[in-house]
């Protein structure tokens, strides 16, 4: 089913179920109050703008070890904005809940590349981001409460630079949503979206695949490699005064031949061994950490309970 509409076209599937063991708005509660996460890992947006996760400095008297690292939420300040409208948003959940790694590895299994997790909590009448596009192909789960999303098109077809927030889409509103918990939009990259809350509020998981590698990269790749072998691609830029004419002229035509021919001469096997290189650090990537016992490291006894 993906392989048909990956990158192409918005789809919705409906009663999923929820991710309860993975994620909950109860482990939201325990990651903000328990788990002490700083900036980038947890953020608060209005309207696409970053507020930040607590208020102004206060002073450290040297008891309170929460105060002393920059970043560090403030549970009360980010419970307050919240109630104030803001949305509460975990990012790069893999990397702190393990749960989430364990979902977000096997979704990577499945689709071949890398997968990302960030969680958005949005109260009642509120947008956290402004309409943007993004990079990656995102799934997005929706766990509790509800969120409506206007789709617009890509202005283009898999666009490789990201717009800024707040972009205004070029393209007419192509689909409206409503996602309820269990319900999960696949939406493509470089479609325009915004997400707006009614009377519910909101906690979805985005899965996002924005690790892949494109053709493009591999050009650059191939380019580094001719580059090395072409004399001319590492010349100097000539003054600013001729862009290109005169003397640039006569140096962009020599460049130019000089690329062409030693593009010419590079054989399939290089090619594939540049692509291989890639899709081989990909895998790296997608393998799963291997847990390594500190206590041996340390050359210590590991005990249960040990002081
Ligand atoms: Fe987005």
């Amino acid at each position: 089913m993906l392989a048909s509409i990956r990158d192409k076209k918005p789809h919705v599937s409906r009663n999923l179920g929820g991710l309860g063991h993975a994620f909950s708005t109860e482990i939201a509660q325990q990651l903000l109050f328990e788990r002490g996460l700083r900036t980038p890992y947890v953020r608060l947006w209005r309207h696409g703008e970053d507020i930040g996760v607590r208020g102004t400095a206060k002073s450290n008297g040297g008891v309170d070890e929460r105060r002393v690292l920059a970043g560090l939420a403030d549970p009360q300040y980010v419970v307050s904005e919240m109630r104030a409208g803001a949305t509460l948003v975990f990012q790069a959940m893999s990397t702190y809940c393990p749960e989430v790694a364990s979902f977000c590895s096997d979704l990577a299994d499945d689709i071949g590349c890398p997968v990302a997790a960030n969680a958005f909590l949005t109260p009642p009448h509120a947008q956290g981001a402004p309409v943007h596009y993004d990079m990656a192909s995102v799934f997005i789960r929706q766990l509790a409460g509800s969120k409506t999303w206007r789709l617009h098109e890509p202005p283009k077809q898999w666009p490789i630079r990201r717009s800024k927030p707040g972009d205004k889409p070029e393209t007419p509103l192509a689909q409206e949503v409503t996602l309820h918990p269990g319900d999960c939009l696949y939406l493509p990259r470089g479609y325009y979206h915004e997400g707006i809350t009614g009377d519910d509020g909101s906690v979805h998981i985005t899965f996002s695949d924005g690790v892949e590698d494109h053709w493009v990269d591999v050009l650059h790749d191939v380019l580094d490699l001719v580059a090395e072998r072409t004399e001319s691609m590492r010349g100097r830029l000539p003054g600013r005064s001729d862009a290109l004419s005169g003397q640039s002229k006569g140096i962009w035509q020599t460049v130019r031949e000089d690329v062409s021919r030693a593009l010419e001469d590079l054989s399939d096997e290089m090619i594939s061994a540049l692509i291989l290189r890639r899709l081989q650090a990909r895998e790296q990537e997608l393998a799963r950490s291997e847990v390594v016992s500190l206590a041996e490291i340390l050359a210590v006894e590991s005990k249960p309970g040990e002081e």
